[in-house]
């Protein structure tokens, strides 16, 4: 188990990716990105997860340069959005992506949405970038089995991460089986359910137990699932909650409790009916 935020799991290629990130999906471009970021690093983090469609790319990069912190110690991901899915569109969209957040290399890039027919062609120009030394890994989001499967026939390099929404009401068993068994690492998106798990009453007895939060007690669910995650948030003090995750453990009955809240509800879209960005 991972026992602080700059520890790390490693992927299939031997990139190290560390467990637990900052998110910052619909945090504003400019001051509230850049406060959050830099608070996010003050306090320890080392993994920033941004997307291009979030269009605070500059913001982090500024974020990072300001933070003092050295750009090989951190871990940035980013991602390409649907819109710009092909093979020379995708070369196109990682360099104007790179030149907002001020980067020379980026850590991992991942297909934001799967879409429906344009994946394969779009995951040749990320082999071409992990092989021009652009990027350190590359994935996927929002990939379910079938996707990763037909994706994977043909692919010359395997996705290392698949980013996807996980939650106790979302605990994706079987894309969590089959990502276990092809060596992708699962990483958790809405891990908190954007807000909407923190009334939980099986969750705030389990925290009352240990003494922690509601949030505290979900982050540490995925970490003992093996799951990588990246809760957002703009408040420095819930950035430094959201990481005091390492100092407790769940029980086997916990964490068997926690997955029965399984509800296959959804904070976001559905991979398979996602069409923002893919309609001409
Ligand atoms: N790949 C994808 O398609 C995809 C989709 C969605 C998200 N993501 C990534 O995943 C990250 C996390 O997901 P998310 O932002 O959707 O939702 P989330 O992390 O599940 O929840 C964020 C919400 O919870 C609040 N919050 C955070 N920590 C809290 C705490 N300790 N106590 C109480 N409330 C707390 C935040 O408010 P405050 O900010 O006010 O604290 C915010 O409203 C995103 O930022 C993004 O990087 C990826």
């Amino acid at each position: 188990m991972p026992t602080n935020l700059k520890d790390t799991v490693t992927l299939h290629n031997g990139v190290e990716m560390p467990w637990l990130g900052l998110g910052v999906f619909k945090v504003q471009e400019g001051e509230e990105v850049i406060q959050s970021v830099k608070a996010a690093i003050q306090n320890g983090y080392i993994s920033i997860d941004t997307a291009a469609i979030y269009g605070n790319e500059e913001g982090v990069g500024q974020a990072i340069k300001e933070s003092g912190v050295p750009r090989e110690d951190l871990f940035i991901t980013t991602k390409l959005w649907n819109s710009e899915q092909g093979y020379e569109s995708t070369l196109k969209a990682f360099d104007e992506s790179m030149e907002k957040l001020g980067l020379d290399y980026l850590d991992l890039y991942l297909i934001h949405w799967p879409g429906k027919d344009k994946y394969k062609e779009t995951w040749k120009a990320f082999e071409k970038l992990y092989k021009d030394g652009r990027v350190r890994a590359i994935g996927v989001s929002n990939f379910l089995v079938h996707h990763l499967d037909d994706l994977i026939a043909t692919a010359e390099i395997k996705p290392m991460v698949n980013q996807v929404e996980f939650h106790p009401h979302l605990t994706q068993e079987d894309l969590r089986a089959y990502c276990k068994k092809e060596g992708i690492q699962l990483e958790a998106w809405s891990p908190l359910k954007q807000g909407q798990l923190l009334d939980n009453p099986v969750l705030k007895e389990i925290a009352e137990k240990h003494n922690k939060s509601v949030a505290q007690v979900i982050l540490r669910w995925d970490l003992q699932h093996g799951v990588v995650t990246i809760p957002k948030s703009i408040k420095e003090h819930r950035i430094i909650e959201n990481s005091n995750v390492f100092d407790f453990e769940l029980s086997a009955e916990d964490m068997e409790r926690i997955d029965q809240l399984n509800q296959d509800s959804r904070a976001g879209s559905h991979p398979d009916t996602m069409k923002v960005g893919f309609e001409d």
